[in-house]
């Protein structure tokens, strides 16, 4: 079926390539390189999905592992791993955790570690057992851990040394619920938690039948990866083998190879870091130089040491590095290609200028998203373009979008309104067998929030992507804003709901109306609470900030509270935000007491106005 259609689609695009080439557009060459990459990818897509026994990207992962054995696959620090090497420890703590008396084979296990190469190693370990992996976030903490955690039915925990802390908070819980915790150490003394390295080390390093994960089909759960939408906790969206499969063309098709130098330092529970810079990798055979963390003052030295070739981004990295001071060898490196999202138009020159000829491939995808764009051409600002036969297989479009009342505007039929050329408009993208919409774990009432039906005839179904988009005459597609209750903060998305749920658990507060505010010299918003206390209470600032930092990853906490005497709602009782937003934290417009997360008072303090300015300045950095 799916076959059919593609080559069907194919054939179609090329009978059709000849009138296209008539139309005169400048960008015409790099279209047609394009067109060719995609066809590329559609040719090796579908020979893998006839392969038996069926292919995935652990198998992609054996095949790179048999070519070139000794090749260094991981470089961390100064240790440095080949592809044999991963794949012998992966079998052993593969083997390791089969032995365990609790664990089947086929569980599914979440993995809560930062970056570094066990988190690597075990992925693929539990590849081979045929086991899903819930890749948790490793800022949360308490409620948050414990709901991420139970989203994915869980039988295994496995946690980093650093986070034994994290998991002991949540350790009654989890042993109530008979799961397993191992700890990645050689000893540990807390009674519910076992070491594991020991057990991996005296392992044998075996390869693992291929019978332990003959159940899995292109449909069975790979990973779940969570995302904050728009309301309540984080959600974890379920991302299938197919997904991965598909996955493996991102690096490949943007010219990466088996002797490029990956940086890798974008989180590995995050897409962009997991499937995109690891899953890629696997499939161009590369070397990927892994960081713990995004470093703007090492980068640099980092990629001139490791002749680093690929670098990954989000937008703001790229402007944390465009601000660090400038040096004589900026533009003495080997970084030939940046591949990322959300870099602004003037980062993006400014880059550039300061760090010399790098390619830029800005693109646009989400986690559970079923479209996605790359800006092939290296046109400053877009985050893709209209491609033919892109749009064939993805049917999207933009529809109008009415950001006040927070929906889609339709027509008197009702259904939506496309959005003309230069307009701004809601991205939605049909959900079909090749752009399926898996949703999320356990979340079939936000799964079905993502589903927009009736779009442009009775009875279809689209995805809502919740980004808002503008498409020029060049037909060139630019980013424009993400509507409803999010924001984005450090480069994670911040659910409003999910930050006013927890504010409103404490003590003091009765409502919160939580919102992004802008900062000068800063991507994103920042996290501001307009709140209401309880009758009979104070506010008291080092309890909230107490309350605030046990429930919230640092990029959540509101940075700043505003207090008000009642709660303004809209005619149907949403909370009124714009005025909020536009008052933002500015002392001079604002009569209401306002406070400021103060991490050495450990406290909620007034904000006084001198501070205001320093931020406002830029000598304050948030
Ligand atoms: C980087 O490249 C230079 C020159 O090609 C080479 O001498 C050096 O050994 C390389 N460094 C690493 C870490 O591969």
């Amino acid at each position: 079926m799916l076959e059919m259609y593609l080559i069907s689609v194919i054939l179609a695009s090329i009978l059709v390539l000849p009138f296209a080439l008539k139309t005169f557009s400048p960008y015409l060459w790099m279209d047609i390189l394009y067109f060719r990459v995609l066809l590329r990818i559609l040719v090796t897509f579908v020979s893998r999905r006839r392969r038996r026994p069926l292919f995935f990207v652990l198998d992609r992962f054996l095949e790179q592992t048999a070519a070139h054995p000794d090749k260094l696959f991981i470089v961390f620090g100064s240790e440095r791993y080949s592809y044999a090497y991963t794949d012998t420890r992966s079998n052993q703590i593969a083997n390791a955790l089969q032995s365990h008396p609790r664990y089947k084979a086929g569980d599914t296990v979440a993995l809560f570690m930062g970056n570094e190469p066990a988190f690597m190693f075990t992925w693929l370990a539990l590849a081979k057992l045929g086991s899903p992996v819930a890749l948790l976030n490793h800022n949360i903490r308490t409620k948050c851990l414990l709901h991420c955690f139970n989203c994915c039915k869980s039988k295994v925990l496995i946690a980093a040394p650093e986070l034994q802390e994290a998991v002991k908070d949540v350790l009654p819980s989890l042993t109530e619920q008979g799961v397993v915790v191992l700890l990645m150490t050689k000893h540990c003394d807390t009674p519910g938690i076992e070491s594991f390295s020991d057990k991996v080390d005296e392992a044998s390093d075996t390869p693992l039948p291929r019978s332990l994960r003959s159940h899995i089909t292109f449909k069975s759960p790979a990973v779940y990866i969570y995302t904050s939408g728009t309301t309540g906790l984080p959600k974890a969206a379920v991302v299938n083998q197919n997904r991965l499969v598909t996955a493996l063309a991102v690096l490949s098709s943007n010219g990466v190879t088996a002797s490029d130098v990956i940086y890798l330092n974008l989180p590995l529970y995050h897409t962009a870091g997991f499937v995109i810079g690891f899953v890629g990798s696997i499939e161009t055979g590369s070397t990927i130089i892994l960081k713990r963390k995004f470093s703007a003052s090492q980068f640099w030295d980092d990629c001139r040491k490791n002749n680093v070739t690929i670098v990954q981004y989000i937008g703001e990295v790229m402007r944390y590095l465009c601000s660090t001071p400038k040096r004589e060898n900026d533009k003495d490196h080997k970084v030939r290609l940046a591949i990322g999202n959300g870099v602004r138009a003037e980062i993006w020159r400014e880059f550039l200028n300061r760090f010399g000829n790098i390619q830029i491939r800005e693109f646009y995808a989400s986690t559970e998203g079923n479209v996605g764009f790359v800006n092939y051409a290296g046109k400053i600002g877009a985050i893709g373009r209209v491609n033919f036969l892109h749009r064939k297989l993805f049917p999207y479009t933009l529809i109008k979008y009415d950001t006040e009342r927070d929906e889609p505007i339709r027509d008197a039929n009702g259904l939506c309104v496309v959005a003309p050329t230069g307009e701004t408009g809601l991205l939605v993208s049909k959900i079909t067998d090749i752009a399926p919409f898996v949703g999320y774990a356990q979340n079939e009432e936000h799964t079905e929030r993502k589903r927009l039906r009736n779009v442009l005839k009775k009875g279809d179904l689209y995805f809502n992507s919740g980004d808002l988009m503008r498409i020029d005459n060049d037909n060139f597609i630019y980013f424009q804003d993400r509507v409803g209750d999010t924001f984005r903060w450090k480069g994670e998305n911040v659910a409003t709901t999910e930050v006013g749920d927890i504010l409103t658990l404490s003590d003091c507060l009765k409502e919160a109306n939580v919102y992004g505010v802008q900062v000068p010299g800063h991507e994103g918003r920042i996290g501001m609470a307009a709140v209401t206390v309880k009758e009979g209470a104070q506010f008291d600032g080092s309890k909230i900030y107490n309350h605030v930092v046990s429930y919230l990853p640092s990029y959540a906490r509101p940075r700043f509270i505003r207090i008000q005497n009642v709660m303004e709602v809209t005619g149907t009782f949403k909370q009124m935000k714009m005025k909020l937003v536009e008052e933002s934290f500015n002392p001079g417009r604002i009569q209401d007491p306002l406070y400021i997360l103060d991490d050495r008072e450990k406290s909620y303090i007034p904000l006084a106005a001198q501070v205001y300015s320093s931020i406002i300045s830029g000598s304050i950095k948030l």
